[in-house]
């Protein structure tokens, strides 16, 4: 399986488990991290719903928690003819660990649709280089 199927599939599973039963919009995340290895997350919703997490929150965690800082690559896919972009808060959590010109796969239900960079997605973003 090459690396963009590799992905596709990790997010297809992660999506498959989402705990999505208020909105019902399940959805599947993936990042790489600079070693290569691939995390996936899904999203878990809360009664209280900002309580509730975001299917790249998920797969960041995953990554931090195996002891990488850093994403490299980043895939997410909803289960949905349309595509699913990473929305605003996810953006700047990968924006924390990510670089301008990391790609971003944005996927329909099946399979990559569009390509961006972290900068396409959050131009002039606020990140630790932003400090005095
Ligand atoms: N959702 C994600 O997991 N990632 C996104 O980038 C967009 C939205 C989830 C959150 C919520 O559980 C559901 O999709 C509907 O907003």
């Amino acid at each position: 399986m090459n690396n963009k199927n590799e992905m596709i599939q990790m997010a297809r599973t992660a999506m498959k488990h989402a705990y999505a039963p208020y909105s019902k919009f399940n959805v599947g995340a993936v990042v790489r991290g600079e070693n290569g290895q691939l995390y996936s997350g899904c999203n878990v919703e809360n009664a209280a719903y900002p309580s509730g997490t975001c299917a790249e929150q998920s797969a960041i965690s995953a990554m931090v928690t195996a002891g990488e800082t850093k994403i490299t690559e980043v895939l997410v896919m909803g289960d949905s003819e349309k595509l699913v972009s990473p929305c605003g808060a996810c953006r700047q959590r990968i924006r924390e660990l990510a670089s301008d010109d990391t790609k971003i796969h944005i996927c329909d239900i099946n399979g990559i649709r569009k390509t961006v960079t972290l900068k396409e997605l959050l131009p002039l973003s606020f990140s630790q280089e932003n400090f005095k």
